[in-house]
């Protein structure tokens, strides 16, 4: 049902409305997350198991910014489990930062030790495609992954959209519907991920939701502001020392999300994000043609 909705919205929805409509769409999920709970929680849990990535996408910081690599530890993956086990966890799930998860080769046991620990979240796997096979596509809906959010890149069309076709490609209607596919390009409103890439189209925030929607750990177990601090700027605990719960209710951290929600953007990164500045001289990159959509500038 979900995955209908979401296909639709993809269709019918033109870009420049995505943003409102996300907007809408995070307040409503918060404030009806926050009735229900009782409580001021995260709804959506994005944990960076891996930090590698086979792509440069324009839009993305990863390629222009320099950030130490490596693997959440398995142990450290399980004591997030338990952590979210130990509330009752039931929203998203997702293995992901600015990283392809599918190069992760314990993909599969980690999202499946997820699935048994959290029978009723909703498991996501955000990827770019390109290392999708009908094998692992199979592998990963059997380990309980609900979807597969698929996104290429227009710069990269060409190099991705092989792969994937053929991965799925006769795939059967019931594995279909846990693929959610999408092309970005310039024509869609992006995140400058907190002033760190220039995109065409910035989005603006007169207030902020997300902070309050997502717990974002990275890999060394450490609890971001949210999925914009690719460089991990502002973090407010580890989950190595701390119940993430009992991070998420730090009275500093509540705070910040409190004065976010309401619109005050006090940190620098927030200022930019909230008005969609980029901190460094616009470069080379982003006003070169983008080749997939000519007369456009690229990313
Ligand atoms: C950073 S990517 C990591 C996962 C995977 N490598 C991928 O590209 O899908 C996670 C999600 O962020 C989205 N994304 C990447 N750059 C973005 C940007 N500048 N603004 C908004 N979303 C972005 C991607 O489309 C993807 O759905
Ligand atoms: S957007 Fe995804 S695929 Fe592209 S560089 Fe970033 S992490 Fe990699
Ligand atoms: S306003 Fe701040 S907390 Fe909110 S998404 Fe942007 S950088 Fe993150």
């Amino acid at each position: 049902m979900l995955s209908l909705l979401f296909a639709a919205h993809d269709r019918l929805v033109p870009p420049e409305r995505r943003a409102g409509l996300r907007s809408l769409y995070e307040r409503a999920s918060y404030y009806g997350s926050r009735l229900r709970l009782g409580e001021d929680r995260f709804s959506e849990v994005e944990v960076e198991t891996n930090t590698g990535c086979n792509r440069k996408c324009r839009i993305c910081p990863r390629h222009k910014h320099e950030r130490e690599e490596g693997l959440m530890s398995e142990a450290l993956y399980g004591r997030l489990l338990d952590q979210l086990v130990a509330i009752g966890f039931r929203g998203r799930l997702s293995p992901v930062f600015y990283n392809e998860p599918l190069l992760d080769e314990r993909l599969p046991a980690l999202m499946r030790a997820a699935r048994a620990r959290l029978p009723h979240s909703l498991i996501v796997v955000f990827t770019n495609g390109s290392l999708l096979t009908r094998e692992r596509i199979l592998e990963l809906v059997d380990a309980g992954v609900d979807t597969l959010l698929v996104s290429q890149y227009t710069q990269n069309l060409k190099a991705d959209e092989g792969p994937y076709q053929r991965a799925v490609r006769d795939l059967p209607k019931r594995t279909m519907r846990h693929i959610r596919y999408r092309t970005l390009g310039d024509a869609d409103p992006l995140s400058t991920s907190g002033g760190l890439v220039p995109v065409a189209k910035p989005v603006t925030r007169s207030r902020c939701m997300q902070a309050s929607l997502s717990a974002v750990v990275d890999f060394k177990g450490n609890v971001l502001l949210c999925c914009n601090d690719y460089n991990a700027t502002h973090t407010f605990g580890n989950i190595a020392d701390e119940d993430l719960s009992t991070i998420w209710k730090k009275p500093d951290f509540q705070k910040l999300r409190k004065e976010l929600r309401h619109g005050e953007f006090r940190l620098d990164i927030c200022k930019r994000c909230a008005s969609g500045e980029v901190m460094r001289p616009v470069n080379a990159d982003a006003t070169a043609p983008d080749p997939a959509r000519p007369g456009r500038p690229g990313r």
